[in-house]
């Protein structure tokens, strides 16, 4: 929705979404209608060119060496632990402040998630826990760290500790695309050195540069085209992205139930495959990422200034405008959390809670004996997180009113 239609005469009646989907494809509709059609005069609506082209772009893109599209981001973690061989009674380092999907994963392997607490400021996995479950724990086999909200873990102190004790990392870059790592020039390089188990050989992640995006220094990386992720398709999709010939090959065995060649099944796998519509969509999108990367970037900054202004910004503890943080959502933390979002929805503000329940306390995961007080910030955080408008074509008028209705309430 544009600012202009927001306009009624000359009454300002604001509704602010979380995300404006219609209006971005408004903005692109030729382009992305003519990739549609072509799609469909060409009769190949399942993997195919498009998805090969969409697979090499963003490789491309991300400076991997293989990406591999599959079903959705869900599938894209599923597929990289099965192809590690994570199963039965293997366990696996998850954050408990994160999407399902990413324990879920896990799970559905037969594997065990072994649930962390996040660190309050950034939201990431901590990783002095990690560290010490890593030396109490030798059942670990995998850790998925999680790039929240858009913001790089440290992966410079989380492959150093995953080399020592020979885990795989499987990164979780799905709310993260775009997102760059500043890699650590005084660590030693082979702490990006991995030996697979799959082929016997080891292969180095790129590192012509010491920015790295996020999804590529893991063993794999895994995205999603979620409709409302920072590069979403007009259904489900994800990728699968990876430096290694032999993940990169069961990867694309996997996805088709195990076959190849075809109707020959060597593993029992998925039916995970990329559409080529949605792949064509992305093709045309890939092309703006860029430019709605920064203006997201823009929206964070401005928020920031005019909770500043207000004296606002430590006590909702406004999220750090860091460079590499693609702001996959703007998240601020308050007390009277719900009594905030009714106030804001009251005046056409939408917001949403990313998260409000931690993985570890699901029903789904009681058999693992977790209690409330187990995993103490990631509890805590859940009661107070409100994630914002973040809107790329938000305009500063926009942003301003949605803090000055969050000043309100507060000063109500
Ligand atoms: C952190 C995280 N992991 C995994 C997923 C799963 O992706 P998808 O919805 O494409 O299956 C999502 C997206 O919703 C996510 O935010």
């Amino acid at each position: 929705m544009t600012e202009k239609s927001r306009l009624t005469s000359n009454v300002l009646r604001f509704t602010i979404p979380m995300l404006d989907l219609v209006n971005q494809y408004n903005q692109i509709k030729p382009e992305i209608d003519s990739a549609i059609a072509e799609v469909l005069a060409s009769g190949e609506y399942i993997l195919g060119s498009k998805v090969q082209e969409f697979e090499q772009n963003i490789a491309e893109f991300l400076g991997a060496k293989y990406a591999i599209g599959v079903a959705s981001g869900s599938d894209a973690l599923l597929l990289s632990l099965h192809a590690l061989g994570i199963g039965k009674g293997d366990e696996v380092i998850v954050p408990t402040f994160t999407f399902f999907a990413t324990a879920g994963a896990v799970s559905r392997l037969g594997a065990i998630p072994v649930f962390v607490d996040i660190d309050p400021i950034t939201y990431n996995m901590d990783l002095n826990q990690v560290e010490e479950i890593l030396k109490k724990d030798n059942h670990i086999k995998a850790v998925i760290p999680v790039h929240l909200f858009g913001l790089p873990i440290d992966m410079n102190r989380l492959m150093k500790l995953t080399e020592e004790y020979n885990l795989y990392v499987v990164e979780d870059a799905c709310q993260a695309i775009n997102a760059d790592i500043y890699l650590n020039n005084t660590s030693n390089v082979s702490h990006f050195t991995f030996k697979s188990n799959l082929n016997n050989t080891s292969h180095v992640s790129r590192l012509t540069s010491n920015v790295q995006k996020a999804g590529t220094i893991g063993h794999t990386g895994c995205f999603s085209f979620f409709p409302s992720k920072n590069l979403g398709c007009y259904g489900d999709g994800g990728m699968v992205v990876t430096n290694d010939d032999g993940i990169a090959e069961k990867i694309r065995v996997l996805r088709v139930h195990g076959s190849k060649p075809k109707y020959h099944h060597s593993v029992v796998g998925y039916n995970s495959r990329l559409d080529s519509i949605q792949a064509a969509i992305l093709n045309v999108k890939l092309k703006y990422l860029n430019k709605w990367t920064q203006k997201r970037w823009q929206v964070a900054s401005i928020y920031n200034k005019e909770f500043e202004k207000l004296g606002l910004d430590e006590i909702l503890q406004c999220p750090e405008v860091t460079e590499g943080h693609v702001f996959h959502q703007y998240v601020i933390q308050v007390d009277r959390r719900d009594e905030l979002a009714t106030y804001l929805k009251g005046r056409g503000i939408a917001t949403a809670v990313y998260y409000p329940l931690p993985l570890h306390l699901q029903e789904c995961f009681r058999n693992l004996g977790y209690q409330e007080g187990d995993l103490p910030v990631a509890e805590k955080t859940c009661k107070k997180v409100l994630a914002l408008p973040i809107d790329p074509e938000l305009t500063e008028e926009e942003i301003r009113y949605v803090v000055k209705s969050i000043n309100e309430f507060i000063n109500k």
